[in-house]
């Protein structure tokens, strides 16, 4: 069980009015100063969970403590406890960054001595100094996610739940963010993230949960994750194509066949990804030479793949077109394209950087 920092959930559901049952079942805990990734692609059900677990919205079955604290029965000191940036932030455009700050140290109760230096404080902390006396409304994308995860710190929360705070941020903004949610971690801050991105669950999350169509269907560290799914494979493409053969005697050495790209040829190695060096060596040996060579490790996504059929990528779309939706979530197609599409090249990153040559 987690101490008074955590957070632990026991069967929760939540279901919308025409029975869509958005959060279906869904067990787990997050212990103190934990980063928790909650993974899933669009209309998986994370915000739908963030938002019971903020006191947001009611649960319609299960409960859940936060920070030792009954939801239903004791929202007021969940929100004493929580810090929050939701997916929908709720920033005035026609207000400066400083003055955000300043209204919310003052919702908060800060004595208005604190406010200001709270607020410098803050602001500097997430890299926007600058900008704080500039109006919203001249902010872009990340800076807005910035000042919405400043004002979510303003009254130093224990446990903090941020909702896709990268979505749409360039890669720089992004790995901005995910240093300072590490800070915040190592000052002992429970982190409860909603991502769709399988780099940001991996690299940042010291325990993922993979939700999909409402349900948990996987939960540990990445590397466990990973690790139930099976070993990397190596795959060659030999510059000659008359040399297939004996590539595939060196490969043979070192594994079974795996499934391979047209021209290339694959095995699964047994032991793991220390024998790339050898197989390298054993080419060379061989004068077998290759046009390309990489390693699979598996990915995040094999093991959403490995546990719901579909992959992760494409998942958001199966289930939009499935539950026919528009409106509410029409503005999340944007978003969704640019995930798949490149915008942030996110798969790329998880793919590219599995691969060795
Ligand atoms: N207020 C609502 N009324 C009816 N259905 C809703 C409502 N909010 C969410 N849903 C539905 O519940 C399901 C889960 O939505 P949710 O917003 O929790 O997904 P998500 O994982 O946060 O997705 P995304 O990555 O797009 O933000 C979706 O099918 C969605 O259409
Ligand atoms: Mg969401």
């Amino acid at each position: 069980m987690s101490g008074g920092e955590g957070i632990e959930v026991r069967g929760l559901v939540r279901e919308f009015k025409g029975g869509v049952r958005a959060v279906d079942g869904i067990d787990l805990s997050v212990a103190p100063g934990e980063i928790y990734g909650f993974l899933g692609p669009n209309g998986a059900g994370k915000s739908t969970t963030v938002l019971v677990l903020t006191t947001l919205l009611p649960p319609t079955a299960g409960t859940a403590r936060v920070a030792g604290f009954d939801v239903v029965q004791h929202g007021p000191e969940v929100r004493k406890a929580i810090g929050a940036s939701l997916q929908e932030s709720a920033l005035d455009p026609f207000l400066t960054g400083r003055e955000h700050m300043r209204l919310q140290c003052a919702l908060h109760g800060l004595p208005k001595f604190e406010r200001d230096a709270r607020g410098s404080e803050l602001l500097a902390r997430v890299g926007l100094t600058e900008a704080g006396d500039r109006k919203v409304n001249t902010y872009s994308g990340g800076m807005k996610r910035r000042l919405d995860l400043a004002l979510a710190l303003v009254h130093g929360p224990r446990l903090l739940f941020l909702d896709e705070p990268t979505t749409g941020l360039d890669p720089q903004s992004r790995v901005a963010l995910w240093d300072e949610v590490r800070r915040l971690a190592d000052d002992g801050v429970t982190i409860f993230l909603t991502t769709q991105y399988l780099e940001e669950a991996d690299v940042l999350a010291h325990r993922v949960g993979i939700i999909d169509r409402g349900k948990l269907v996987a939960e540990g560290t990445p590397a466990e994750l990973k690790a139930g799914i099976g070993r990397p494979s190596v795959e060659a493409v030999p510059q000659d194509p008359g040399d297939r053969e004996r590539l595939i005697r060196v490969l043979h050495r070192f594994g079974e066949d795996a499934a391979a790209a047209s021209g290339a040829v694959a095995v699964r190695l047994p032991t793991g990804v220390g024998e790339l060096a050898d197989i390298v060596r054993a080419l060379d040996a061989e004068h077998v030479r290759v046009a390309d060579l990489r390693l699979h490790a598996p990915t995040l996504d094999d093991v959403f793949l490995a546990k719901t059929g579909r992959s992760l990528e494409g998942a958001a779309q199966g289930e939009q077109g499935e539950d026919g939706e528009d409106g509410g979530n029409g503005g999340e197609h944007g978003e969704s394209g640019a995930v798949g599409g490149g915008g942030g090249g996110e798969q790329e990153p998880a793919r590219a950087s599995m691969q060795q040559v």
